[in-house]
């Protein structure tokens, strides 16, 4: 049977492909008896308009993060059951349910469902975040904590992130020089890998080229990632694997580069001098941990997958914003300049701790736009009651904090940016981005929340108030504004380039 629905995906046409599905799938159906799991499932609130074989899909747009938050007001506002595909998945919409599911029952939903594709570009998923919980999630989430991303490791990469802010500093006078303007949008990509890939494997790879292989390689694994699956909402049909064999193909090209890396640094003698990279610590814990290679390039594909993008649109986001509200740019503009005082070449990591609003604009812009606006699917492995429903074990669990973050019931003008909201006492102290405050979750929270917020608080917050700091920025004359279309892809960003026009300050 598979081998027949493979020919059809790549020959036939889709009526054909999806008649076939449909007969496969209703004869399975009528030959399974109703489970308990089942029984369980139809008392949850859940959309009517079901379609056999593909269930809720239709209702699911092209942003899932909005279509599910205009679903769920209807049909669920805490809870809500979506049969996507063949497979259940609870929708997770209120805060109070974001904590019965990420705090009071943590230990339940703190495991991940099963993805063809992550399981062939993440070595049999290996690495932390696509991990099933369990020792081996356990042994390699902590080498991540203790090990890679400690406030003091990311102290310590604190002058090679400097020398990332200077490069971009540079690129941006050329523009102002020549009155042009920049494309924030790919200078902050760069950015961000660049800086990610520092970390990770140390000097070598700006100095051979491999920083753009990188991207183009990460690239190609959020196609992959992000894309509509047939294995993730079809499971039974496993076989037919094409988005798998093309995933096969990609990972060669990982192997290859991870492999030359890792070798560079095995054969590094003592004396070379250089600043301790992820690489370095791996291999130095590979045997208290009984990592094998493959877990290894696993967990360095996990770093470069998690912290690159998200963080390059998180700074595209605040700075589109802060291009929309001259206000609060000003305010920012002020703040930064008093508090790193005049004539610095550049805005240290020490100059940020007194700058209260700069933290609030990091945290508006996240409560309106988490990179991640459903974090990584949770699954369920017990049965378990969240708000009056007992959900069954082997439930996905789908959060939506992009629609936390906008709740009209929980926030003041939710859908306004104003990092003022952060700026009273109580407020900052109940709101950080630690997990504590399920109305404000882009890092998530609990077992599996974000290991890397300081790094990205680092790295967020230097090369924002650099910008600010050096320059004056203008969008370009004959425009009409900042377009916030999104796009989804594995995470959500803007759809358009950011140009921006900069202007050397006088008066710093
Ligand atoms: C703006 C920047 C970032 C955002 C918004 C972000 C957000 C997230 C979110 C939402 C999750 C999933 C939480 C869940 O499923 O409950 C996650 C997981 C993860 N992130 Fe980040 N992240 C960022 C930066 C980074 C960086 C810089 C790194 C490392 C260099 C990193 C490493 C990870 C890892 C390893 C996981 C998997 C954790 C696990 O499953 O146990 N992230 N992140």
């Amino acid at each position: 049977m598979a081998q027949v629905l493979a020919q059809l995906y790549e020959h036939g046409s889709p009526q054909s492909l999806a008649l076939v599905v449909l007969l496969f799938l209703v004869a399975m159906r009528l030959a399974m008896p109703r489970s308990r799991a089942e029984k369980l499932l139809s008392k949850l609130p859940s959309p009517p308009f079901r379609l056999p074989v593909i269930g809720h899909l239709h209702l699911v747009g092209p942003l899932p993060h909005r279509s599910l938050r205009d679903l769920a007001r209807w049909h669920g506002p805490d809870v809500m059951l979506l049969r996507l595909g063949t497979v259940p998945t609870l929708v997770v919409s209120s805060p109070r349910a974001a904590k019965a599911v990420l705090r009071t029952h943590d230990h339940v939903f703190a495991s991940r469902p099963r993805s063809a594709v992550a399981d062939v570009l993440f070595y049999g998923s290996t690495d932390v975040a696509f991990a099933p919980y369990g020792e081996y999630w356990r042994q390699t989430r902590k080498v991540v904590t203790t090990h890679l991303l400690t406030p003091r490791k990311v102290r310590c990469s604190r002058a090679a992130r400097e020398q990332e802010v200077r490069l971009a500093l540079a690129r941006v006078r050329d523009a102002a020089a020549a009155r042009t303007a920049v494309d924030l949008s790919e200078l902050f990509s760069f950015f961000a890998n660049d800086v990610v890939c520092q970390a990770v494997t140390g000097r070598l790879p700006r100095e051979q080229g491999r920083n753009k292989l990188f991207r183009d390689l990460l690239e190609t694994n959020a196609k992959l990632l992000g894309g509509f699956n047939l294995d993730d909402y079809f499971p039974s049909l496993a076989g037919l694997n094409v988005v798998s064999a093309k995933a096969v193909k990609h990972r060669k090209r990982w192997d290859n580069l991870l492999d030359s890396l890792i070798d560079k640094h095995v054969r590094k003698t003592v004396t070379d001098e250089h600043e301790e990279d992820f690489i370095d610590v791996l291999l130095s814990v590979q045997q208290e941990y009984s990592l094998t290679r493959d877990n290894i390039k696993a967990i360095l594909m996990d770093m470069f997958e998690a912290g690159t993008d998200t963080t390059y649109i998180a700074l595209d986001f605040a700075m589109a914003e802060l291009m929309r509200n001259p206000k609060t740019m000003a305010k920012l503009q002020a703040e930064v300049r008093r508090c790193a005082g005049k004539g610095k070449e550049i805005v240290t990591e020490e100059d940020l701790s007194s700058m209260s609003y700069l933290k609030a604009v990091m945290k508006e812009s996240m409560r309106l736009h988490a990179p991640g606006p459903l974090l990584i699917p949770h699954f369920s492995m017990a049965e378990c009651d969240v708000e009056g429903y007992t959900i069954p074990s082997g439930t996905r669990v789908i959060l939506n904090v992009w629609a936390l973050g906008r709740d009209p019931t929980c926030w003041e003008s939710a859908e306004e940016f104003m990092p003022e909201r952060f700026m009273e006492e109580a407020m900052d102290a109940a709101s950080d981005l630690q997990g504590n405050d399920f109305r404000l979750l882009p890092f998530g929270s609990g077992r599996r929340m974000c290991p890397g917020i300081n790094f990205t608080t680092a790295t967020f917050e230097t090369i924002l108030a650099n910008l600010i700091y050096h320059f004056n920025w203008e969008i370009p004359p004959g425009t009409t504004g900042i377009d916030m279309t999104e796009s989804y892809g594995m995470d959500v960003h803007r759809k358009e380039k950011l140009l921006v026009v900069p202007c050397v300050a006088q008066d710093v």
